[in-house]
């Protein structure tokens, strides 16, 4: 079957809209009608006119337009996981705000954000805490927004991003469960989560690049860790890298780390990728045209598969971290 035609079909015939973040496969990113980075495609989907968003990303992002814009029904053609989202849950998150009290912080005196990469039960607990989620591409406005507090930051679930935006705005920061963590002294306490995809580059990949091409630029995302990203040029979020590397002189070369099917399609020429390995997101990746397809015919039919939903309490709390990360522009 011609799946990208039947598509094409099914898009102008449903009120629909189709969100496509930038990891996923050319040939789904070429259908969708909105694209960007986390932060664009919760704001861009929530003021969409369409009633239905069909969301081709990872579960969080789907998730996460359903908390702020309720009115809309939402279908994932897959209900794929971020593994990085996966690796804190609400008891691990109350086990974390226990590291603090137990370290002679009140629990008043905590304030939590978590990065949009967590699931709503995370979301829900930091909105009942007074706290906000934050998007690589806000990280550094929201953090510098909640320091005005004077609380302690608890940061979930990235340490890699809790890590970077600490080392760039002068702040102290500790991991939970890495060496010597002392909450008393550190501004920023982040929990020990990551993305496996963005760990597989290094400092000696940088350091290869710059050897092999002198001058070459070096862009990464802020997932990556944080000796990479000390030796970058640039460190922004998917949008904010294609900004930076569409501003280049077309002769500049560079080299991206960040997932691959972004970096392939972000230049022609002069442009790599950050690994000596493929770095994809494998649940990125699992959505295919047949997905795509199938989830379109499942709403023509009137019996949607794959729909997201998330219970009355839950999402009244994660959608109050989620506004107060929308409000702040
Ligand atoms: P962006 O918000 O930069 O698109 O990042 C999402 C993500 O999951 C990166 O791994
Ligand atoms: Fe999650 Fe990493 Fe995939 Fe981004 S690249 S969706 S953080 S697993």
């Amino acid at each position: 079957m011609d799946y990208k035609a039947e598509i094409l079909k099914l898009k102008k015939e449903l009120p629909v809209t189709i969100v496509g973040h930038f990891y996923q496969r050319d040939e789904v990113f070429e259908l969708a009608d909105i694209t960007g980075d986390s932060l664009e495609l919760a704001r861009r989907a929530k003021e969409d006119k369409n009633p239905w968003i069909v969301f081709c990303g990872v579960g969080f992002m789907g998730q996460s337009v359903k908390i702020i814009a309720p009115q809309k029904r939402v279908v994932m053609p897959k209900i794929a996981c971020c593994a990085m989202a996966r690796m804190i849950d609400a008891s691990y998150f109350d086990e974390s705000v226990e590291f603090l009290e137990k370290h002679g912080i009140k629990k008043e005196d905590i304030l939590p954000i978590t990065y949009i990469n967590s699931d709503a039960a995370v979301k829900a607990k930091v909105g009942k805490m007074g706290g906000l989620v934050c998007t690589s591409s806000n990280a550094s406005k929201i953090i510098t927004r909640a320091l005005e507090s004077g609380k302690k930051i608890l940061f979930v679930p990235d340490r890699c991003l809790g890590q970077n935006i600490a080392n760039m705005m002068g702040l102290k920061s500790c991991v939970i469960g890495e060496g010597e963590c002392n909450p008393k002294e550190a501004d920023i306490i982040c929990f020990n989560g990551f993305c496996s995809v963005h760990q597989l580059f290094s400092v000696d990949d940088v350091r290869f690049y710059r050897q092999k091409y002198p001058g070459i630029k070096v862009a990464v995302h802020p997932e990556c860790d944080p000796s990479v990203v000390k030796e970058a040029d640039f460190v922004g979020s998917t949008s904010q890298l294609i900004k930076y590397v569409a501003s280049l002189d077309p002769e500049q070369k560079v080299v991206v780390g960040t997932e691959y099917n972004l970096v392939h399609r972000m230049r022609e020429k002069n442009t790599y990728v950050l690994s000596a390995t493929k770095p994809e997101c494998p649940t990125m990746n699992e959505t295919t045209l047949k997905d795509l397809y199938d989830v379109l015919v499942s709403i023509k039919e009137g019996n949607p598969i794959n729909e997201i939903f998330v219970d009355e309490e839950t999402a009244k709390y994660a959608k109050l971290a989620l506004d107060r990360m929308l409000e702040i522009k």
